[in-house]
């Protein structure tokens, strides 16, 4: 009797999760009837043609991609996007100035002339999606190399691009999916003309900082609102003020309903990378050596630009989402590695590890995996520090970076001799008057002196150009940039000028700069290409390869999900409190209280605007409080998201809108690389905090009335 009380408690325990499961997976909505049962279980209200469809109207065509790094939903009839506010960032720096600061003060257009145009600003729809696996497959073999069998890849694949966007604007692209084991196409459509149309200042769409980014529980109001803008004929056009509100397929009914606990919540978007794939010798790696290193070259260059803003308001707006971006990862970091080793990480892949080997028993296809893995795995550890440096030292340093690629000009004369070079010259030029707009040179070359230091420190002496070891040698690379910084021909804008009026290559290879960055950088080149190095490389992606051919063939009823890589996805779930300890339990809500509660006069992370003060004391929240009267302002729930899907719509059971996803928990920072079904957690703002800041704070009762709001 006894037992079989303790047997029913023991399936109870697995049927109650299934009602309230956290929903790991990044979805492909063209696969979408794999998922659409479960989804009607939990609540769905809408058919799969509502929310995927090529030939009708449905959910995915009011999802942009917003300029390649997150995502917006259309909201209006006219073409008006939501975002984060740290999606729009940048646009909001870039057209801010000290007197018209909108970082600070926040900017609402009362009408389109209003908006401000935004170049560089792109909104991608996707059009279609497909699976193309078995057209690529059939042309590849085991026997391959990774170049050959690349190679083969992108042939048939510029075929089927070719193919796919004939006599149309659209553009396409084909990536693999689950470590190149599946193919699926994408024909897209990108508007290119996106104006900024609202946003709330810092003191809310940033409420928290860096101290509470990526942490719940949450108070920030982290959107911003864009427009696109099309051609006479509704296509995508080229800036022009003749230009007209985009007409959209699909715009998102707003709820003002509100969300209880339990609630269905599906969220589309454009999630950046995963690694859930990832083997327990990657991650062994990542937190002893490659993450911990990201961090400190992070903190450095955060300290360094803090210094220069905090002495200058000017600085501070030029070098505001440069930072925002630095300290968003410096962060991250930080997290993966701690939580990494708090979820016991490694030692559930070890788990996944063990059972492919048992099963390679019998499948000997699998046999080798692992070894393979752990064996490449170690020969890379003598190259994570060049690698992070190249990265973080190289690409990410905006003057470093400049350098860089005046070595395409070497290249471009190499193969078109001088006329390519000049065509090269031409461009980097563009680039360079931009660099030095936005640039301030003091916080380039300290960046640029310091990090060089640690490099010297932390690359191994072997893998380092003479160059750099001769200079840590006698203590003098602040004398050589310092040096350098007087004599370069990245020096300045006008020392710049002055040689591309008279380009040439001896000159160039001759700059100190120039020869710095450049020597670094082949030195990483030819680290790469150490044969040993490139063997481990390849061996390491043919055995991540077989590594999910196998876990897919072991587990044949597991509904398998491929790593995020930009491309769309819909993740469900659920409305969910959690518990990170046996002591502490999150709501599933936050409300304006918290922001009062959070409030900190000293502290500008924490500071709150008078006029949302004024607000909240006379609870002039609209139709937009909760039952209990309170302002709602962020909420979580158990969707899958990663980066990228910043800004993405979080949607009820019935396809509307009723928050924007921004941002993920402390507890499960290690969740790009294993989904923590108990406490991994979206979390969102409410939308019916973004309309009362729109209507109350904001003013622009306009924006609110081009929405369709619904209950
Ligand atoms: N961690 C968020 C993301 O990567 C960004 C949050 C921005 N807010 C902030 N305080 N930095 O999507």
């Amino acid at each position: 009797m006894k037992k079989q009380v303790l047997a029913i408690a023991f399936i109870a325990t697995f049927l109650t999760p299934s009602l309230l499961r956290a929903d790991e997976g990044m979805w492909l909505p063209f696969l979408l009837a794999r998922n659409y049962e479960d989804m009607k279980k939990m609540g769905l209200n809408l058919t799969a043609k509502e929310i995927y469809s090529i030939n009708n109207s449905s959910i995915k065509d009011a999802i942009v991609s917003f300029g390649g790094f997150c995502t917006a939903e259309v909201i209006s009839k006219k073409g008006l996007l939501l975002t984060n506010h740290h999606c729009g960032y940048d646009a909001i720096a870039s057209s801010s100035t000290t007197e018209n600061n909108y970082l600070e003060d926040g900017f609402w257009a009362l009408n389109h002339k209003m908006e401000i145009p935004i170049p560089g600003l792109t909104a991608t729809f996707v059009i279609s999606i497909d699976d193309v696996t078995e057209q690529i497959v059939k042309n590849l073999t085991d026997e391959m190399s990774e170049e050959e069998r690349n190679a083969k890849i992108r042939e048939i694949s510029k075929t089927l691009t070719d193919e796919a966007t004939e006599g149309t604007g659209y553009k396409a692209y084909v990536r693999d999916f689950f470590e190149g084991n599946e193919f699926y196409i994408f024909v897209t459509n990108t508007y290119e003309d996106v104006r900024l149309a609202g946003t709330p200042p810092e003191s809310i769409g940033k409420f928290g900082h860096d101290t509470d980014n990526w942490m719940y529980p949450r108070h920030t109001g982290d959107f911003s609102m864009f427009r696109i803008y099309a051609g006479a004929d509704n296509n995508p056009a080229a800036y022009s003020p003749e230009n007209k509100p985009y007409s959209p397929k699909h715009a998102l009914p707003v709820s003002i309903k509100g969300i209880q606990e339990g609630d269905f919540t599906m969220v589309f978007g454009f999630p950046g990378s995963t690694d859930r794939y990832l083997s327990s010798f990657g991650i062994e790696q990542a937190i002893s050596k490659e993450q911990p290193k990201r961090v400190e070259i992070r903190r450095k260059k955060l300290d360094i630009m803090k210094k220069y803003m905090d002495a200058d308001k000017e600085v501070r707006l030029k070098y505001a989402s440069k930072h925002a971006q630095v300290a968003n990862y410096w962060k991250y970091f930080i997290g993966q590695t701690e939580q990494l080793k708090n979820n016991n990480v490694a030692e559930k892949k070890r788990e996944i590890e063990r059972h492919l080997n048992d099963f390679a028993t019998n499948n000997p296809r699998y046999a080798s995996v692992f070894g393979n893995i752990e064996a490449a795995y170690k020969v890379k550890d003598e190259y994570v520090y060049t690698n992070v440096y190249q990265s973080e030292f190289i690409y990410t340093v905006d003057l470093n970076v400049n350098i860089f690629r005046f070595s395409f000009m070497e290249q471009a004369f190499e193969r078109n001799g001088e006329e390519g070079m000049n065509g090269v010259l031409n461009i980097l030029k563009g680039l360079m008057e931009e660099f030095y707009t936005n640039a301030n040179l003091d916080i380039e070359f300290e960046t640029l002196t310091e990090v060089l230091k640690m490099y010297a420190h932390d690359v191994p002496q072997h893998l380092q150009p003479e160059l750099v070891k001769q200079l840590a040698a006698k203590n003098g690379i602040d004398k050589y940039v310092a040096k350098a910084r007087k004599k370069s021909i990245f020096a300045s804008a006008e020392k710049l000028n002055a040689f591309a009026a008279k380009p040439s290559l001896k000159k160039l290879k001759k700059d100190p700069l120039y020869a710095l960055i450049k020597s670094i950088s082949d030195k990483h080149t030819e680290a790469n290409n150490v044969p040993a190095h490139k063997e481990a490389k390849e061996k390491l992606t043919v055995a991540n390869r077989l590594f999910v051919e196998g876990y897919r063939l072991m587990e044949p009823t597991k509904q398998f999900y491929p790593n995020a890589n930009s491309t769309l996805r819909l993740t469900y779930g659920r409305v969910l409190p959690y518990s990170p300890s046996s002591t502490k339990k999150f709501e599933y809500y936050t409300s304006l209280e918290g922001v009062f509660e959070k409030e900190d006069p000293n502290n500008p992370e924490f500071h709150v605007s008078e006029k949302l003060r004024e607000l909240y004391k006379a609870k002039n929240f609209g139709k937009y409080a909760n039952e209990k009267g309170e302002m709602p302002v962020n909420f979580i729930s158990n969707n899958d998201i990663t980066g990228g899907n910043s800004g993405s719509p979080v949607l009820n059971a019935d396809g509307h809108l009723i928050g924007t996803a921004f941002d993920g928990n402390w507890e499960a920072m290690s969740g790009d690389i294993f989904f923590e079904r108990d406490i991994q957690r979206t979390i969102s703002c409410d939308i019916r905090y973004v309309l009362f800041i729109i209507e109350k704070l904001g003013g622009a009762k306009n924006l609110i009335d081009e929405m369709e709001l619904v209950k």
